[in-house]
């Protein structure tokens, strides 16, 4: 069965989460893999949740390309030890129906999507900073070398996600640098992307870092942590879309964030740059205080780096591109802003800045 209004606003009024009296459903996901509707009471619109559904296959493709329901399980997993251990920074989750494969959760009303705002040019560092803040706290308490053996075979357990941790992947480090139909990239690159592939020492240390990404077990991480995975209103800060979780490396989550504040660099009008670079500070000194003094902190901010450097690159090269570029009308701009960031992004990963030379990096590229 495919989710619709109706059976959403059924389903809703069957768990009287929101009282007795007509309910009024809209489909509000923008997003490809799942349907997500809200539902509110239709004499008081603000009280309202969010219903969120998985089918058995990606949303935006249909039935012949299945994927796994477990990832809503996988999610709801994620948002309670997110709710856990750093409540405040996510939506609360209401209800999870592992037979329906839906989660009910709270309604972030009059939130918006953080690529949304940073491309309408409202760039709050403190945004950056509480979704720094987020998950040094969040891969801190999970990490492998603190937790008891009990509490790691759990994690384990937990986030053993194997079908989303292989899209993820194929799509950003195998995928984007072959040969691949779901691969494309603006007219006027094709001799970079063509250097980029064939870069036998980048080739390389992408390799690595998807071992290392496939293999390393350090803490929870939440896989999937881009502009668009979070939602804000002023300030306020919710980090959502735990599907791709799994326990592995830490970095990783750091590394989408700072890649895609990165691409916003490139792709935005100069007048944005210096919030947005005060941003990717505000996200790793926010990082480091929540995570507490460290000695992996070195070593976290330096793969952080790398990964970035490749989901820089992905996003160019590969099937999934970011709005922040992709709204660039004119094809000989965005050909120049796409070369700038193929340029860091390869920079990045051979030869991973410290934090205070990064801003000379970018500036370079
Ligand atoms: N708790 C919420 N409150 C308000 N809006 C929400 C909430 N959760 C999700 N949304 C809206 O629904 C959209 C899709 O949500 P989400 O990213 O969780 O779905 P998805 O199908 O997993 O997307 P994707 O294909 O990007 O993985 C979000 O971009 C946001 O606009
Ligand atoms: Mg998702």
């Amino acid at each position: 069965m495919n989710w619709t209004c109706g059976v959403a606003r059924d389903y809703v009024a069957e768990t009287g989460l929101l009282g007795e009296g007509p309910l009024v459903a809209e489909e509000v996901g923008d997003g490809n893999l799942n349907f997500v509707f809200r539902v509110c009471r239709e004499n008081d619109l603000r009280r309202s949740l969010i219903v969120k559904q998985a089918p058995p296959y990606i949303k935006v493709l249909g039935p012949d390309y299945p994927l796994t329901q477990q990832r809503l399980a996988v999610e709801a997993r994620a948002m309670a030890i997110y709710n856990k251990l750093a409540p405040g920074f996510v939506p609360r989750t209401l209800k999870f129906d592992a037979d329906a494969h839906v989660i009910l959760m709270e309604d972030l009303r009059g939130y918006r999507i953080l690529r949304s705002a940073l491309m309408d040019g409202e760039i709050e560092p403190e945004v950056a900073a509480a979704v720094g803040t987020f998950m040094g706290t969040t891969h801190r308490a999970t990490l492998a070398e603190t937790a008891s053996a009990q509490q790691l075979a759990r994690y384990r357990q937990d986030f053993h996600n194997p079908e989303m941790q292989s899209i993820t992947s194929e799509y950003v480090f195998t995928k984007p640098f072959q040969q691949d139909p779901t691969n494309r990239h603006t007219e006027g690159l094709d001799a970079i992307v063509a250097d980029v592939r064939s870069d036998a020492a980048l080739q390389a240390e992408i390799q690595h870092l998807r071992r290392r990404f496939n293999e390393a077990q350090q803490g929870v991480v939440h896989g999937d942590l881009h502009t668009g995975s979070v939602m804000v209103k002023g300030r306020e800060t919710r980090v959502i879309d735990g599907e791709f979780a799994f326990y592995g490396p830490i970095a990783f989550d750091v590394g989408a964030l700072l890649a895609n504040y990165l691409l916003a660099w490139y792709a935005h009008a100069e007048a944005d740059r210096v919030a947005l670079l005060q941003s990717i500070e505000a996200s790793w000194n926010a990082y480091g205080l929540s995570f507490g003094p460290s000695p992996q902190l070195q070593s976290i901010w330096r793969e952080s780096i790398q990964f970035a450097g490749v989901k820089m690159l992905r996003r160019i090269l590969g099937a999934a591109h970011v709005e922040d570029i992709e709204s660039i009308e004119d094809v000989a701009e965005r050909c120049a802003v796409e070369t700038r960031a193929i340029t860091c992004g390869r920079t990045l990963v051979i030869d991973p800045p410290r934090p205070e030379d990064l801003p000379a990096r970018l500036v370079s590229a």
